[in-house]
């Protein structure tokens, strides 16, 4: 596993090294100590897709706890620029995050919902959403944040995963990962971690959005993924009975796959996409 790590490593250029040897490693088992600075070097290698012009004003949905794509992009778009990172609840480690990766003076935190971006018209350059069409309230609430994206910003770049499975690490994530909707829900807590969806959807919906695709392909990214995980024992939340029942079947089955196979991130549909005069 490490040895995978440092050939990414190595083809990165070596400001993002050190930039990545000062994120902070996390106690989370059974994620490995070091799984923030691995999703955030797949993010890296996603926004290299990305119309990213040094300087500019970039607007993230989305940006989560842990600010995993926020530090790649203000990164990407150099000392100069300005990241205005949106996000709707989740917060707790964002600023620890942000603070040891140094770029915290271009990095903007707004708490706000993307359905209604608290942003002017027109007022960035670029709007970004990486691994967060999954969260983002299903199709109808898809396209009203991308409408948004595309008020206030003449361009969209949107990157998900797609529930495509090329090899056993990532057929496991798959199985891992496809329980997180069922189980939620059937556990009282609202729907999140939707399935993922393929590319000619994705296409789709920044077309209903008012997008003009420029560019849509999907990324081999070859790097493990281990966000899908969740324990056990939230499936046993679930009310007792027969879909309690198969959807522990499943994650024993799931949890089976990841020991064994290992996970990794799903090929990513990537889109990016001009505003449609
Ligand atoms: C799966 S996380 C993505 C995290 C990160 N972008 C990454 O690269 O891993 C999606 C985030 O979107 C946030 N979110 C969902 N709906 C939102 C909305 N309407 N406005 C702003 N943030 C929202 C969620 O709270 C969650 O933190």
């Amino acid at each position: 596993m490490t040895d995978r790590f440092e050939a990414h490593l190595r083809d990165a250029e070596p400001e993002f090294r050190e930039l990545l040897g000062r994120i902070p490693l996390l106690a989370t088992p059974p994620l490995p100590g070091d799984w923030l600075r691995w999703e955030m070097l797949e993010r890296h290698e996603v926004l290299s897709r990305a119309p990213i012009r040094a300087g500019t004003t970039i607007l993230e949905v989305g940006s989560g706890p842990h600010a995993i794509a926020t530090v790649p992009l203000a990164y990407a778009a150099g000392p100069s620029a300005r990241v205005v990172a949106v996000e709707r609840s989740r917060w707790d480690h964002f600023r620890t995050v942000v603070g040891r990766s140094g770029l915290g003076d271009r990095i903007g935190p707004v708490r706000g919902d993307a359905r209604r971006l608290p942003l002017s018209d027109n007022s960035v350059n670029l709007a970004v959403c990486l691994h967060g069409i999954r969260s983002l309230h299903g199709e109808e609430g898809t396209v009203r944040v991308i409408r948004e994206m595309f008020r206030v910003a003449p361009y969209v770049f949107l990157a998900e995963s797609l529930p495509l499975a090329r090899n056993g690490a990532q057929r496991a994530h798959l199985a891992m990962y496809d329980l997180r909707e069922e189980v939620f829900s059937a556990a009282g807590g609202g729907r999140d971690d939707l399935h993922y969806a393929p590319l000619d959807r994705l296409v789709a919906l920044v077309k209903r959005a008012g997008g003009v695709v420029e560019r849509s392909e999907v990324l081999e990214v070859d790097l493990p993924h281990f966000l899908a995980y969740f324990p056990r024992a939230r499936v046993e939340t679930v009310p007792a009975g027969a879909h309690r029942e198969d959807l522990l079947r499943r994650w024993d089955e799931a949890d089976v796959l990841r020991r064994r196979d290992g996970e990794d991130h799903p090929p990513v549909g990537v889109v990016t996409a001009s505003r449609a005069q």
